[in-house]
């Protein structure tokens, strides 16, 4: 097993007096690992913590070796990171913009940016994407180009929240070859249970602990079960 990229020690986080997530420890070192849980158990809010764009309230995480805290900084470039709303990922207003912006913040020049989004929109066969505005596109597409935006810049981890919500069928299918096949280890939020039985490891939150944690084979049975088992709760 590889060293892990994320640790998270004795790990507490709160929004005002509302705790999320009591107290967590983990060790994550699998190429993929998968988040499920109800609405509101803290997976988002995991996601965050690694990435360091929320910071414990208490204990500490590691992500890819930096403290998220006093690394913060750092950490953008390393990791990628996909909001379950494109709307908050998106800052620039046309699609070109917005995937070349990654590459300028590397050091590349605004020329060399523009060649970098324009291939990477060409493999995704979206080169007539370049000049769109986003906010002109729906929701399926704005999330494509996040997505986009995230590979394209082959980050060292990846973590994606509910990447598949508002794709086609097709593009989701296309797009799960396509994390499928990347090196990076990824850490993904889903409800989209038939993409995470392929994972290596899925934790299973409710109420920001961990309910269960091991293979999909075991861990996904489960919830199964349990949701079943209260088909009439509306959490
Ligand atoms: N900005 C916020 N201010 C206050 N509380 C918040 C905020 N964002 C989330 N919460 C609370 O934190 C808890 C965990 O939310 P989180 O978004 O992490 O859940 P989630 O598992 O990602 O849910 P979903 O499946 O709906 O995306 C919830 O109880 C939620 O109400
Ligand atoms: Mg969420």
């Amino acid at each position: 097993m590889t060293a892990p990229h994320v640790i998270f020690d004795r790990v507490s986080f709160s929004y005002g007096d509302r705790s999320v997530i009591p107290d967590l420890s983990l060790a994550l070192s699998e190429r993929r690992v998968g988040l499920i849980g109800s609405n509101g158990s803290g997976k988002s809010s995991l996601l965050r913590l690694v990435h360091g764009l929320a910071q414990p309230t208490g204990g500490t995480v590691t992500t890819v070796g930096l403290n998220t805290k006093t690394d913060r900084k750092k950490i953008p470039s390393r990791v990628g990171f996909l909001f379950q709303d494109p709307d908050r990922q998106i800052i620039f207003p046309t699609v070109g913009e917005e995937i070349a912006f990654g590459f300028e913040e590397r050091g590349l020049t605004r020329q060399e940016a523009q060649r970098e989004a324009r291939s990477w929109l060409s493999r995704y066969g979206r080169s007539d994407w370049l000049e769109r505005g986003v906010h002109e596109l729906s929701e399926g597409q704005k999330q494509l180009v996040c997505l986009i935006s995230v590979i394209a810049l082959q980050p060292d981890l990846i973590l994606l929240d509910e990447p598949f919500a508002s794709l086609d069928l097709r593009t989701r299918l296309a797009f799960a070859k396509q994390l499928a096949a990347l090196p990076q280890p990824l850490i993904m939020a889903s409800h989209d249970l038939n993409f995470l039985a392929r994972f290596d490891r899925i934790l299973w939150l409710e109420g920001g602990r961990i309910r269960a944690d091991g293979p999909p084979e075991d861990v996904l049975t489960a919830y199964d079960a349990a949701a079943r088992a209260q088909p009439e709760v509306i959490s």
